[in-house]
Formats: C-alpha cells, structure tokens, sequence
C-alpha cells in the first residue's frame, strides 16, 4: 500500500501512517478508524467473512481501541456470485462482531472481477493510552503474539497442496481476535504496538523502527512458525508477496549472514490477520503474560538510528 505520511495536527493526534487513524473527541476520548478489505484466503465463504472481520478489526485493537462500529465492503462479479454466498460471507463478518458486540451500521457493494470484503472500523480509546507504532525504548523487549506462516499455508491452499482440514491451525490464526493482546499491551504499559499484516513481520518491525534513534534487534530462531511452512518454502511454495515485502526491504534491513535466503521469505511472509508486535520494558512482561495471551519475546530495542538487525 502507499504510504500517506502527514503530521497529526488538531484534533487529529494519530493521522496517516499508524495502524489507524486517532481523532480526539473530548478531553479524554478518541476516535479510532481503519478499513481493510482483503481477497479469499479460504475456500468457505462464512469462514472469509470471519477472517476479515477479524483482520479489519485488528487495527483498531493495535492502536489500544476498543471497536464500536463497522461499515461493510464488498466487491464482486454479479455473473460469478450468488446471492446466498455473499449472506454467507456476512454471516460469518457478523459472527465475529457479534462476539466483541460491535454494531454493523451498513454497508457498501460494488461490481468487481475478483471478489473481496472486509469492513471499515470505528472504535474508541483513551486519550492517554493509545499503542503507536513508534515509541518503543532502549531496554524494551519485542514480543509476537502470533506464529507466522499464514500467507504461506494460504498460498498452498489455493494451489491445492493442502487440503482444508490440514490448515486448521492457520485458520485458528485468522479467526483469532487480537483484543486480548490488546488488553495485556495495555496492562504492560507497552511502549508501542502494530499489527503484523500484509508486510510481513519483518515490514512491520521496520515501521516501528523507520526514523527513529531506536534499532530493533530480532533473534529469527526465536520467531514462532507454523508447523511445515519451511518445508513449504523448500518446495517453492511462497506467495507472491513475500518476495514483494524482500525487495522492498533491501538495504533497510541488516541480517546476520546466518540468515538464509529462505528464511528471510519466510520473515517476510504476508499475514492476514496476524498478531500484534509490542514492546514492553522487561520489568513489565510478567503484567503481559498475566493476560494469557500467547507470545514469544523475539528480541529487543536498542539505543539506535532506526534499523531494523535480524540475528
Ligand atoms: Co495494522
Ligand atoms: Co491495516
């Protein structure tokens, strides 16, 4: 996607560039807004609505927000598409909101070749605890809260190489929620949180590093990878997004020769809804962990100039 950088200004207070955009309300509430659409990532049409739901609600968790509301987006060709499949896409959309009882208020359709859904968010958060992508200080450690590999295993499902059953576990993945993540970032007292989506870990970890005197230091043997995505990229199973995020990432990212080729696709993974990357002061990963919520501490921040190391 194209990055629209523009200094937050007014009641604007997190504008372009962050997981979702912050706009002040009073003098302790905030706004929060985001839209994700996104193509099928699986063969069930209810399971997509769920999947990007939850994926297009991941950005207001992010920023700390709790979602209130959701508009509805969805392209597809009325010759390919039946009626009954895009209620069952919603169906699935509304399954998931239901659940975190955020209100869907409309929507929009439009004639598209390819299908695609998702939903634009609002929530809201308190002023003085929003997660921005840049804050993260010398000391922090870095946690995931998700295993990657998705984009991979979803690749291999539309080529066939998997069959549905076999993806449960990345399923699982897209249809977890990262409200709970959210919740334990908060109770750090996280320094900064992004959501790891469509550039991949390493794309993201770049973002919460990029112009700042901070460098990111990752131990990739510490980064959580779904069962038999190396094996996967072995036989050249790899989205075409992968190589995209490793081409973008040339020469803003350090790997120790240790680093091969393949595991640097594999870093470089596109997800849909993937988890959060947070850092938290070391003194604080026990408020994180008390939480529940899954995560592996993947490294840490450095005093810097804004790169991003892979060990
Ligand atoms: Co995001
Ligand atoms: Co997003």
């Amino acid at each position: 996607m194209v990055s629209i950088q523009r200094p937050a200004k007014g009641p604007v207070i997190v504008g372009p560039g962050d997981d979702a955009g912050v706009y002040l309300l009073d003098d302790k509430h905030a706004l929060v807004e985001t839209v994700d659409i996104i193509t099928p990532v699986v063969n069930d049409p209810f399971t997509f609505g769920s999947i990007s739901a939850a994926n297009s609600l991941s950005d207001v968790y992010a920023m700390g927000g709790k979602p209130l509301t959701a508009l509805a987006i969805i392209g597809f060709s009325s010759c390919d598409y039946e009626a009954a499949l895009i209620g069952e896409i919603l169906k699935g959309a509304v399954k998931v909101l239901d659940s975190v009882d955020v209100k869907l208020m409309g929507g929009h359709s439009f004639e598209d070749n390819e299908l695609k859904f998702g939903l634009s968010v609002t929530g809201i958060v308190n002023k003085e605890r929003i997660l921005r992508v840049h804050g993260g200080m010398p000391g922090d450690v870095i946690v995931i809260t998700k295993p990657i590999g998705i984009g991979v295993i979803t690749t291999a499902l539309k080529g066939r190489k998997v069959k549905d059953e076999e993806a449960e576990d990345a399923v699982g993945l897209m249809l977890t929620l990262n409200d709970r993540a959210s919740e334990a970032a908060l109770n750090a007292r996280a320094t900064s949180a992004t959501d790891v989506t469509g550039f991949g870990l390493l794309g993201h970890a770049y973002n919460m590093v990029r112009s700042s005197s901070i460098d990111l230091v990752v131990d990739s043997r510490s980064v959580p990878v779904l069962e038999r995505v190396r094996d996967f990229i072995l036989s050249g199973i790899v989205p075409e997004g992968a190589y995209n995020n490793v081409k973008f990432l040339e020469g803003k990212v350090e790997f120790s020769n240790s680093v091969s080729e393949d595991e640097r696709l594999l870093l470089s993974d596109p997800q849909t809804s993937g988890g959060l990357l947070v850092t938290i002061p070391e003194a604080n990963l026990e408020d994180f962990a008390a939480k529940g919520v899954p995560y592996w501490v993947i490294g840490g921040v450095e005093k810097g100039s804004g790169r991003l190391r892979i060990k």
